[in-house]
């Protein structure tokens, strides 16, 4: 499949795998995956598995990334992790803004943009997601939604360092659920926010931004979702727990 933009897709493993169910992982995916060369293919490991999967995947195809990180350099942070210990093990990426966290730990747009341009400085590409919960959606607040995260979440960053951002649109209906969003729904969120980068930066940008999908992407249903033309990639939770599903997906995408 031929895109304008080189998809990117990623694995982000959450809080699963022991450092040595890591190192088999990313060991059996990297030999799996050893041809691709259509993908940029990236695995993001807990904290503590990092270093580990760093050494295997060291002048291979696939790519680090982190799940989080700090919007602070160094300092009294108990149990945060900064953008320059990431970068000790050559991580290239870092997820920022996953819905877990602003579930969870309450993060807010305007920390997730101090946190991305953290990464920047410290020449990491953040992945920044986005997506409307299920209420949002059947309220008809979508696009309202999207508006705000994503105005809120990049406020700040330049043009060059938003050339260096990943967008995610993960609708939290789709996460973990088994639902995904239709490729038709995909396509028109990504669409509206490939608009919205526009607006904010410029249109070359806008087409230049890379903008994956995530929420219940599978094998049997990648090739659908990433033939939708603002589609650039996906980011993969259970599926790339396994090498046989995360490996199809990527096999399924080219
Ligand atoms: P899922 O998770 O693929 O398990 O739905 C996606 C994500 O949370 O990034």
């Amino acid at each position: 499949m031929q895109k304008e933009r080189k998809l990117i897709i990623a694995g982000n493993w959450k809080m699963n795998k022991t450092v040595a169910e890591a190192i088999d992982l990313v060991t059996d995916v990297k030999l799996s995956l050893a041809s691709v060369k259509e993908v940029d293919i990236v695995v993001c490991p807990p904290y503590t598995a990092l270093g580990e999967v760093s050494k295997v995947i060291l002048h291979s195809n696939i790519r680090l990334g982190a799940q989080n990180m700090s919007e602070q350099n160094s300092g009294a942070y108990t149990g945060e992790i900064a953008a320059g210990m990431l970068k000790e093990f050559s991580v290239r990426y870092v997820i920022l803004g996953h819905s877990e966290r602003r579930q969870y730990q309450k993060e807010s747009d305007e920390l997730i943009s101090k946190k991305a341009l953290a990464a920047h400085l410290a020449s990491l590409k953040p992945i920044i997601c986005v997506g409307e919960l299920l209420a949002d959606r059947e309220s008809g607040n979508t696009e309202k939604v999207l508006e705000t995260q994503v105005r809120g979440s990049l406020a700040g960053l330049s043009k060059e360092q938003m050339e260096e951002t990943t967008l995610a649109y993960e609708p939290v209906w789709a996460i973990g659920t088994g639902r995904t969003a239709s490729a038709a729904q995909a396509q028109e969120a990504h669409a509206f926010i490939r608009g919205l980068v526009g607006k904010l930066f410029d249109e070359t940008i806008a087409r230049r931004v890379r903008i994956q999908y995530g929420g219940s992407v599978k094998g049997s249903n990648a090739r659908e979702l990433m033939s939708q033309p603002d589609v650039d990639g996906a980011l993969v939770g259970g599926a790339s727990l396994e090498t046989r599903s995360f490996a199809d997906i990527i096999k399924n995408s080219i």
